[in-house]
This record gives C-alpha cells, structure tokens and sequence, in this order.
C-alpha cells in the first residue's frame, strides 16, 4: 500500500477538542500513511488582501505544508450551522495563489470529517465546507460521509474511539477512500 503525506487541519483551537481528537483517532487508523498536524490555525492573521504580498510567515507555512502533502484531511466543528471563522480563514489564505505557484490546495485531494455533542453531527458544517472546497477545485472525498453525532459520549478515556464501532470503522474506510483518491491519477490539466 503507498505511504501517503497526509495534513491534518482541525477547525477548533479547543484544548480538549473533538475534532482534533478525531484526527488524532485518523491518525493512529492510518498509521501505514505519514501524518502531519498543522495546528498554526490560531497564529493566521486575518485574511486581508492588501497584506498577501510577502506571506504572513504563518500562511507561508501553512501553504508549504499543504504543498508538501499528497492529501489533507480536514476535522470541522459547527459553529452556527456553519464552519468555524478560524477555518474559514485558512481556506481564503489557501484560496489565493502563492507568489511561486497556485493555490495550494487547487486539485488537492482533501477528506472531510466533523464531531458534534448535538445531534446532527456537522452536517450543516460539512455542506459548508464542501460548498467552500468546491469553489476552490480540491478533490473532496464524497464517500463515505463521516459525521460524528453525540461526540462527548463516543471517544473512551483515552480520547480513542473504541475498536469495533461503527464509527471507528467508518473512519478508516473514510481514510482509505482518501487514500485511494490521492492515488489515482489525475484529472487532465492538473498542475
Ligand atoms: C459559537 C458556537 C456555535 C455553535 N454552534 C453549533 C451548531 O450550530 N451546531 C452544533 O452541532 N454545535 C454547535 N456548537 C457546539 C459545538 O459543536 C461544540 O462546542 C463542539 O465541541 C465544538 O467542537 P470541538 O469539540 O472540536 O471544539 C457551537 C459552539 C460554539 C462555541
């Protein structure tokens, strides 16, 4: 099976997070692939177009990392039926082409998962999100959908999802299908 770079986003900075939990989860699920976790969301400074020539050091980073990756997987709170802010932020910096190339996440193959202690499970974050990767062309896994619903009654003591449950299997079959899209070749006109 190929090794794949993968970058973990989580939309929260929450010390005890959900979201990072579950790509701390993905990451012990894919432990044949290279994880790397991103966790500078904080330090982006607000979007603002006059200020995108040079990078913000953070936003250069970010966008090195995600270049650096054969594929990203993006953990997302709901915050008002929404995204949060602090990624919706990092999705505009990545939207913008860097001055030595695209934009970072143009084509990129890109897995979407999301935790909530509601009932709903993200669902209305994730449409956002998908609405927001669609407009910047990254490949978005489509199958399987991963929502987790009732988040602070699925992770045991030791923040992992216990073995055996459906969501911990959907998990993997979600980093699989990420996996398996990063491999394929891709569309005409890739850059
Ligand atoms: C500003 C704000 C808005 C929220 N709105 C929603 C919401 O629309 N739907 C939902 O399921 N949970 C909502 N929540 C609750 C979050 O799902 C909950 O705080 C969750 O734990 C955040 O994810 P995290 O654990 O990764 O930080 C909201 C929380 C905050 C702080």
């Amino acid at each position: 099976m190929t090794r794949l770079r993968i970058l973990t986003l989580s939309g929260s900075l929450r010390r005890d997070s959900f979201n990072t939990a579950l790509l701390r989860e993905a990451e012990r699920l894919g432990a044949h692939h290279h994880f790397d976790h991103f966790d500078g969301l904080g330090r982006l400074p607000h979007f603002n177009e006059d200020e995108e020539h040079p990078a913000p050091p953070a936003v250069a980073e970010l966008r090195r990392r995600v270049q650096e990756a054969d594929a990203v997987l993006i953990a997302t709170p709901e915050y008002n039926a929404s995204i949060p802010g602090t990624l919706k932020n990092a999705l505009d910096w990545l939207s913008r082409p860097a001055e030595d190339g695209g934009p970072a996440l143009l084509l990129k193959p890109v897995g979407v998962v999301g935790a909530s202690p509601g009932p709903f499970g993200t669902v209305r974050a994730q449409l956002a999100l998908r609405q927001v990767l669609h407009k910047m062309n990254a490949r978005v896994v489509q199958q399987p959908e991963f929502l987790l619903f009732q988040a602070h009654q699925q992770f045991d003591d030791d923040g992992r999802l216990p073995d055996g449950t459906a969501p911990q299997q959907l998990l993997s079959a979600l980093i699989d299908a990420l996996a398996q899209l990063a491999t394929q070749d891709q569309p005409v006109g890739a850059v």
